[in-house]
C-alpha cells in the first residue's frame, strides 16, 4: 500500500508544472564578455596536418627518417640520384634538404610523391601555391608538377623551369589548378631532363586560406573557432607546453620569424597512446606564436599563452630545470609580454613588427605551467610571479591547479596558489557525465575574495580517455550544458571557460572527445560544440538569481538552471537543461523587471542520448528555434525529454 501510494505521488509530483522564479533585480555576478573561449594545442593533427594549411608532410626533411612521407619512384631513378644531405652548423634550424641528379630523363621517369597528411585535399578549379627553396649546381632539371587523385590520376599540372643557376639558394613559386575535388589526394613532382639540383622546404598551399593569407590557416577551421565568438584563445597546449622532456617542451621564440628557420620537433602526442601511434606526427610551427596571436586578432579574442615553468610533463620524466637555471625560462616569459605588446623600438616589438603587426597585440593575460604538480611547481611559480608582476602587473597571471579537480594534488596546489593571492586559477577536469551533473554546485561555495578561476579544460567523458567509444553524444553535452549553469550563476568566480581538445581530425586524433572534427575538406561542430556556442553567443551581461521551491536549481528532479540578463540589449536569458526520460511542462515567473515583451525565443536542443554528429550529418544535434509566449511576467513551455533550452524575451529592465 505504502509503495503504491509512494508511486502515485512521485507520478503526481513528475506531472506537476516545474516552477521556476527568476528576479532581474538580484544580480548574483557580472558576466566577463570574454568568459567563453577555446583551447587549442597541437593534438589530433590540429595545428600540422590540421589547421596549418600546408599540405607537404615533412617539407624540409627533418622528420627523423629524412624521407617519411616521399616516395621516390620510375624507371630512370637510380639509388644516389636522390641524396639527404645535412649541413648541420651552417644551418642547424633546418640542417637537411635534398640533392637530385638527373641523367637524360624523361618526364614521369623520375618522380617523388608527397602523400601528405592522411592524404591532401584537394579542391576542383582551386588554384594551389607551390614553392620550394632551390640551388642549382648543374642547371637543366625542370620540375614537372601533379596533383594526383586517390587512384593516381592526374587532377592538375605545373611546370617549374628553376630561373637562377648562380649557384646560391633562390624559393620560386607557380601555381596549380585542381580539375577535381579529392579528400585523399598525393602531390608529385617528375623531374626531367639533366642536371643537378638541391631542394629544400617543398610546399603546397591551397589559395583559399583564411582571409586568403599565402602560407596561411585552413578558412574553414578558422570559421567553426570565430563561429563561437571565442572571448580568448588559449593556446599553444596542454601537455605540448611540457614536452616529454624539457628539450622537446613547447619554446615560443623557436616559433617566430622565418617559416624556414623555425625548427621543427617531435609532437609528443606523436607515441603517447600506444593504441594511436602517429609517428609522423611533428611541429613544424608554420602555425607559431605570430600566428596564433593574429588569429585570436582576426576573431576577436584575447591571447592567452601558456608557458613553460621549468618543467617537463609530470606523466612522462617528470624533469626538471634546476632553480638556479630557472631565469632562461622566466626571461622567455618576459620577452613574450615584449613581443605582443611592446614598442617597435624594442628587441622583442620589432621582431613582431618585422613580421608585419607594429601594433600591439594587446596582451592582457599569460599562463605559467600547464597540469604541473608538488612543491617544485609553485616554487618555480613563485620566482615567475614576482619577475612578472613587478614588470607587468597589468598582466594577468594564470597557474594551474594541476591535472584534477578535487583529491590531494588538487588540494595542495589550490591552497598554495590561494596564499599566492594569483589572478586566476585554471582548473581542468575530464570526468564522466555523472561527475558532471553530481558537480552543478561547485562554485557555489568558491571564496568570492579569492582567486577567479579559468574552467581551462573540460569534457565529459563516456568512456576511457582517448579511447574510440569516448564519444561526443548528446548525453556529454547535455551534462556539459547542466555542470555549466553553475558555472554562468557564479560567473563572478568563474571567468574563463573552455572545453578540451579543441580539434580532430577522422584520420589522425590521439585523444576522444574532441568539440570539432574535420578530415582534409570537411569539418563539424560535435554536439559539446553547440553547447559551447549557446553558451558564448547567449551569455547576457550580469547573472541573476533564478530558484525552484527557494532552491538554486542544479539537479533537483534532474532540472538545472541558470539566468542572466542583458543590460546592452535588454533581454532576459534563461538556461534550462531538463536532464530527465520525461517531458515535463515548467513555468517561469521573472520579477525584477518593468514588462516582458509577450513574444520570445526558446533555443533548444533535444535529441536521443546517443546521438552524434558526423560529416555527412554535421547538423544532426544542433539548436533549433521556436516563438514561445509569456502571458504578463510569466512564461509557461514544455521541455522535452533530455533537452537543453535558452529562453530568450526582449524585456523592460
Ligand atoms: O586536452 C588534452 C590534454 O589533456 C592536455 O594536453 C592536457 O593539459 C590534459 O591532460
Amino acid at each position: 500500500m505504502g509503495f503504491i501510494l509512494s508511486v502515485l505521488l512521485s507520478g503526481s509530483v513528475m506531472a506537476q508544472t516545474k516552477k521556476f522564479q527568476v528576479n532581474a533585480n538580484d544580480i548574483k555576478a557580472q558576466i566577463q564578455q570574454n568568459m567563453w573561449g577555446v583551447f587549442f594545442e597541437d593534438i589530433n593533427m590540429g595545428a600540422d596536418g590540421g589547421i596549418y594549411a600546408e599540405l607537404i608532410k615533412n617539407r624540409s626533411f627533418e622528420f627523423y627518417k629524412p624521407l617519411m612521407g616521399w616516395k621516390r619512384e620510375g624507371k630512370a631513378y637510380k639509388e644516389g640520384d636522390i641524396l639527404v644531405i645535412n649541413r648541420q652548423d651552417a644551418k642547424s634550424n633546418n640542417p637537411r634538404f635534398l640533392r637530385v641528379k638527373a641523367n637524360s630523363v624523361a618526364k614521369g621517369d623520375f618522380t617523388l610523391t608527397n602523400e601528405g597528411f592522411r592524404g591532401m585535399g584537394l579542391k576542383k578549379d582551386l588554384a594551389y601555391e607551390f614553392s620550394v627553396f632551390y640551388r642549382q649546381l648543374k642547371s637543366g632539371i625542370q620540375l614537372n608538377l601533379e596533383l594526383l587523385d586517390g587512384k593516381g590520376n592526374v587532377i592538375g599540372t605545373g611546370k617549374l623551369i628553376p630561373e637562377n643557376a648562380d649557384g646560391n639558394w633562390h624559393t620560386q613559386k607557380t601555381t596549380l589548378v585542381s580539375s577535381a575535388t579529392e579528400l585523399k589526394g598525393r602531390f608529385r613532382i617528375a623531374f626531367e631532363g639533366t642536371g643537378e639540383i638541391d631542394l629544400d622546404m617543398i610546399s603546397l598551399f591551397p589559395t583559399d586560406t583564411w582571409k586568403k593569407r599565402p602560407g596561411g590557416l585552413r578558412a574553414d577551421m578558422v570559421q567553426r573557432l570565430a563561429d563561437l565568438k571565442p572571448g580568448f584563445i588559449r593556446f599553444p597546449g596542454g601537455c605540448i607546453v611540457e614536452g616529454h622532456e624539457l628539450s622537446t617542451r613547447y619554446q615560443w621564440k623557436k616559433t617566430v620569424g622565418s617559416v624556414e628557420d623555425r625548427q621543427l620537433i617531435v609532437n609528443r602526442w606523436n607515441t603517447e597512446f600506444a593504441h594511436r601511434l602517429t609517428p609522423d606526427y611533428y611541429q613544424t610551427f608554420g602555425l607559431g606564436f605570430y600566428e596564433y596571436f593574429l588569429m585570436a586578432e582576426d576573431i576577436g579574442a584575447n591571447a592567452l599563452p601558456i608557458l613553460n615553468c621549468g618543467m617537463a610533463c609530470q606523466f612522462n620524466t617528470a624533469e626538471v630545470v634546476p632553480m638556479e637555471q630557472l631565469d632562461e625560462y622566466v626571461q622567455d616569459a618576459l620577452d613574450l609580454v615584449e613581443f605582443a605588446n611592446g614598442p617597435v623600438t624594442s628587441k622583442w616589438g620589432k621582431v613582431r613588427s618585422d613580421m608585419g603587426h607594429p601594433a600591439s597585440f594587446n596582451l592582457k593575460y599569460l599562463g605559467v605551467g600547464n597540469e604541473n604538480w608538488g612543491p617544485q611547481y609553485v616554487e618555480r611559480l613563485k620566482v615567475f610571479q614576482k619577475a612578472l608582476k613587478s614588470k607587468y602587473p597589468e598582466v594577468k597571471l594564470v597557474f594551474s591547479s594541476g591535472t584534477d579537480p578535487e583529491g590531494e594534488r588538487f588540494q595542495y596546489l589550490d591552497k598554495e596558489l590561494r596564499n599566492l593571492k594569483v589572478d586566476i586559477i585554471d582548473e581542468h577536469f575530464y570526468r564522466s557525465p555523472k561527475w558532471f551533473l553530481e558537480n552543478a554546485k561547485r562554485y557555489d561555495n568558491y571564496d568570492r575574495k579569492g582567486p577567479k578561476i579559468f574552467a581551462g579544460e573540460y569534457a565529459a567523458h563516456s568512456g576511457k580517455t582517448a579511447t574510440p567509444d569516448n564519444i561526443n553524444n548528446w548525453l556529454t553535452a547535455l551534462a556539459e550544458a547542466s555542470f555549466l549553469t553553475g558555472a554562468e550563476r557564479n560567473a563572478d568566480v568563474v571567468q574563463l571557460a573552455s572545453y578540451a581538445p579543441l580539434f580532430a581530425h577522422l584520420d589522425g586524433w590521439q585523444w576522444t572527445p574532441d568539440l570539432i572534427w574535420v578530415d582534409n575538406l570537411h569539418t563539424y561542430g560535435t554536439p559539446n560544440y553547440y553547447i559551447q556556442q549557446l553558451y558564448s553567443l547567449n551569455k547576457g551581461t550580469h547573472a541573476v538569481s533564478i530558484t525552484s521551491e527557494n532552491e538554486v536549481v542544479a539537479g533537483k528532479d534532474g532540472y538545472y538552471a541558470s539566468a542572466t540578463i542583458d543590460k546592452k540589449t535588454n533581454e532576459i536569458i534563461v538556461k534550462i537543461s531538463n536532464y530527465d526520460a520525461n517531458s515535463r511542462e515548467i513555468e517561469l515567473n521573472i520579477s525584477g523587471i518593468k514588462k516582458l515583451n509577450n513574444t520570445g525565443k526558446d533555443i533548444y536542443m533535444v535529441s536521443d542520448i546517443d546521438a552524434v554528429n558526423s560529416i555527412p550529418a554535421p547538423l544532426n544535434v544542433s539548436p533549433k528555434e521556436r516563438m514561445v509566449k509569456a502571458s504578463g511576467k510569466t512564461v509557461k513551455a514544455k521541455l522535452e525529454p533530455y533537452s537543453f533550452h535558452v529562453f530568450k524575451f526582449k524585456a523592460t529592465l
